[in-house]
């Protein structure tokens, strides 16, 4: 089946889709994004992502090119499109075309809005789940502002993709002090000794994770303690169990971390117990 995307009130061809060369988006990765998982059709942790959008818009001061009702049809009617079940549903908002100049343009031009969807193989992802996947450190050479989710992600695919060098699923992104930030596109957990789970806190130069801010309210529910502080690239590799979460991998076991292996090398007890947790949730919530 052919693939739809929608481009500034329009839906066309995937191949022939197009945005200006001074959109800029392409010319300063001037540009923010949301990615909402599909499941069954429907879409994941869809308010999160929305208000999360809105931060990103509001940091960056783009206006919203549409009301919040109107953008999330269009996110909803492009999986319909694409006849997603299971996938992921990608929004670029850009601050626009103008000619190129690094201030923002005056009078601000009309925001460029993008969305395409995808289909995944949940089934593969379900084997790799099981499985578990590995990770590799690198340096964290983002800028101050991770919290914006913005298209700038040069470092974020460097990292990536010396991850897939090494063989490896994904990068642990490490700052100056020796502590994990979190993954290349995908935040990082651990299970420390005490059985807490612990992740940065959003005082951290880190993405605000929807996937992470669920799991943080369900695990709660179950009485499973949450700490949301750092922890050294060291503690990871002596922790019980360590996991990943974003809206591309829900929650993932990780097995080994720069070749040593957690725990006994195999996905965890609470890792699989919070990945169902989130599954159903997510399920259950999606609309
Ligand atoms: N990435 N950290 C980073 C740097 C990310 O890029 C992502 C998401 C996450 C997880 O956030 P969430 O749970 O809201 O998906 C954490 C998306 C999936 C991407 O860039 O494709």
């Amino acid at each position: 089946m052919s693939r739809v995307a929608y481009v500034n009130g329009r839906y066309l061809p995937h191949g022939e889709a197009m945005v200006h060369i001074e959109d800029r988006g392409f010319q300063f990765a001037d540009a923010v994004y949301e990615v909402w998982a599909v499941l069954d059709g429907r879409l994941t942790d869809a308010e999160g992502h929305l208000a999360r959008l809105e931060r990103s818009l509001s940091e960056l001061r783009i206006g919203w090119p549409r009301s919040r009702a109107a953008l999330l049809t269009v996110v909803r009617e492009t999986v319909r499109r694409n006849r997603i079940r299971d996938g992921l549903a990608y929004l670029q908002v850009t601050r626009g075309v103008a000619r190129r100049d690094h201030p923002f343009p005056s009078p601000a031009p009309q925001p460029t809005v993008v969305v395409t969807a995808k289909a995944l193989d949940l089934g593969a992802m379900e084997a790799k789940a099981d499985k578990g996947v590995t990770v590799i450190s690198q340096p964290d050479q983002r800028w101050g502002r991770c919290d914006i989710k913005t298209v700038s992600l040069l470092p974020n695919v460097l990292a990536k993709q010396a991850a897939r060098e090494a063989g490896a699923y994904e990068a642990w992104l490490i700052d100056q002090d020796g502590l994990v930030t979190e993954g290349a596109s995908t935040n990082a957990w651990i299970v420390d000794a005490n059985g807490a789970l612990r992740t940065r806190d959003t005082g951290a130069n880190i993405l605000r994770g929807i996937t992470r801010a669920t799991l943080i309210e369900l695990a709660r529910e179950i009485q499973i303690r949450v700490d949301e502080r750092p922890f050294s690239l060291e503690e990871a590799k002596t922790a019980r169990e360590a996991f990943l979460t974003a809206a591309s991998a829900f929650v993932t076991p990780i097995t080994a971390i720069d070749g040593v292996l957690v725990g006994d090398g195999r996905p965890g007890p609470v890792t699989r117990r919070l990945r169902a947790l989130y599954l159903d949730h997510a399920r259950r919530n999606a609309w």
